[in-house]
């Protein structure tokens, strides 16, 4: 997993065994950083109140999150990661 910063927010690019797929990097529950959870398979935990989310699509496996993380189309072109906003 790897943050960049893109028209002022923070992306968390995540790659797993089927592709790269991206999420805002603080998690929709309550701001922390989902770069410090922990990645099992394509799901994510959240290190603070442990929501897991579906890093495909950012809806929440299970809570305390109701709401999905915002996610992002990515794709790659030429060895490229490119996303939209
Ligand atoms: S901040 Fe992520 S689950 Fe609470």
């Amino acid at each position: 997993m790897k943050v960049v910063k893109a028209l002022g927010r923070e992306i968390l690019l995540i790659r797993t065994g089927t592709g790269v797929y991206a999420l805002d990097d603080f998690c929709i529950h309550n701001g922390c950083r989902l770069e410090h959870g922990r990645l099992d398979g394509e799901r994510l935990r959240c290190p603070c109140h442990s929501s897991v989310f579906d890093v495909k699509t950012g809806e929440v496996v299970d809570g305390p999150a109701t709401l999905p993380q915002p996610a992002y189309t990515v794709s790659i072109r030429n060895g490229e990661i490119f996303f939209s906003l």
